[in-house]
């Protein structure tokens, strides 16, 4: 699809958000796909943050998940099924065996209505909709869904989501853009300092591919982030879950998580001074160092994509949620509001 009919948006329509620091935002209706974050160091040297390709030609014809927008259940439904009230639902398998990111044509394939809204709160800002009807990608009810991407004064990019549905459905949204602080392009995120305030973390098994549903400490494992260390040391940890996945890929429980938006997670780069803060509102951070990449794509900078070239801490729920009666709830009914609020602070 290359227009929505709805208002004629076009897939590659770019889209900025600027602030007084010089932050800028840059991205398409396609996804509401982030194709570039720039951000000033500490010497005012600009770099932009966000893994991905030199042209919008590029990220088009890209990764579709780079920057993007997932839904309508991001992350993984195991065997693509869940029930509600008694009804089972069979969504496809684009994962193995597994639902991933809202199927083959995910939220982050979709063209989004963008306009821009005034608020207070924000120097700039963009609102996002979709319609995604009843049916769509076998999920029930049809969802409308609100993105409000806003830039503040503060160097926040915040990122508040919020959906409705007309038949009770799962839901779980959150933002894909893989950051590397020090710039894309530059080399990897071994690196970079990682601190995260999670004191579990939810285990996967390479047979289900994804969660097992088990909730369990970090401490004494490599995925203990509490007190903050490399990625690097984690990823050359000889460690059982690091060794599946080639690195993480896996969601933290985000201590005391209540509803109330709290830090989740500190992402900094000791070359540029630059840092990161993730907060949420959310129950879980997938941290994701984007082991599939194999360099075989060329990204900014004219350097090839390579193995941990970036890393995703996508806000969410936990993983097969609508399977784990005691994982958060996923489900939305009618008259209720899905929300869900990340901020990507930048220092
Ligand atoms: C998942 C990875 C997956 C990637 C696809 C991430 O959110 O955790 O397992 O390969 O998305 O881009």
């Amino acid at each position: 699809m290359l227009y929505n009919y709805k208002t004629m948006t076009k897939a590659s329509d770019v889209f900025t958000l600027k602030n007084r620091n010089k932050v800028e935002v840059t991205f398409i209706a396609r996804g509401g796909q982030v194709t570039s974050i720039k951000v000033p160091d500490s010497a005012g040297e600009i770099a932009d943050v966000v893994i991905g390709y030199p042209t919008i030609e590029g990220a088009l014809a890209g990764d579709g998940y780079f920057g993007a927008l997932c839904g309508r259940y991001a992350n993984r439904v195991v065997n693509g099924q869940f029930e509600i009230d008694g009804t089972t639902y069979q969504l496809d398998c684009n994962n193995d065996k597994n639902h991933l990111h809202g199927g083959v044509d995910g939220f982050n394939n979709r063209i989004w209505e963008v306009e821009p809204i005034t608020l207070e709160k924000f120097e700039q800002a963009y609102k996002l909709s979709l319609v995604s009807e009843d049916g769509d990608q076998k999920y029930p009810g049809q969802l409308k869904v609100d993105v409000i991407y806003g830039l503040t004064k503060s160097n926040e990019f915040v990122i508040e989501y919020a959906a409705e549905t007309s038949k009770p459905t799962i839901i779980n949204l959150t933002s894909h853009a893989y950051f590397n602080l020090k710039g894309a392009g530059t080399g990897t995120v071994e690196n970079h300092e990682l601190q995260i305030n999670a004191a579990q973390y939810t285990p996967i098994s390479a047979e289900i591919g994804t969660v097992t549903g088990e909730i369990v400490p970090v401490a004494g494992t490599a995925m203990d982030f509490v007190e903050g260390k490399s990625i690097g040391s984690a990823l050359s940890a000889n460690d059982s879950q690091v060794k599946l996945v080639d690195g993480i890929d896996h969601n933290f429980v985000i201590d005391g998580y209540d509803g109330m938006i709290r830090l989740a997670a500190v992402l900094s780069d000791p070359d540029s001074g630059r840092k990161l803060e993730v907060y949420t509102d959310q129950p879980g951070v997938q941290i994701y160092t984007g082991s599939h990449f194999d360099g075989s794509e060329t990204g900014k900078l004219n350097a090839p994509i390579e193995k941990w070239a970036g890393v995703a801490l996508e806000t969410q729920i936990f993983p097969d949620s609508p399977n784990k009666a005691h994982f958060p709830s996923a489900v939305l009914r009618p008259g209720e509001v899905y929300k869900h609020t990340c901020v990507y602070k930048f220092s």
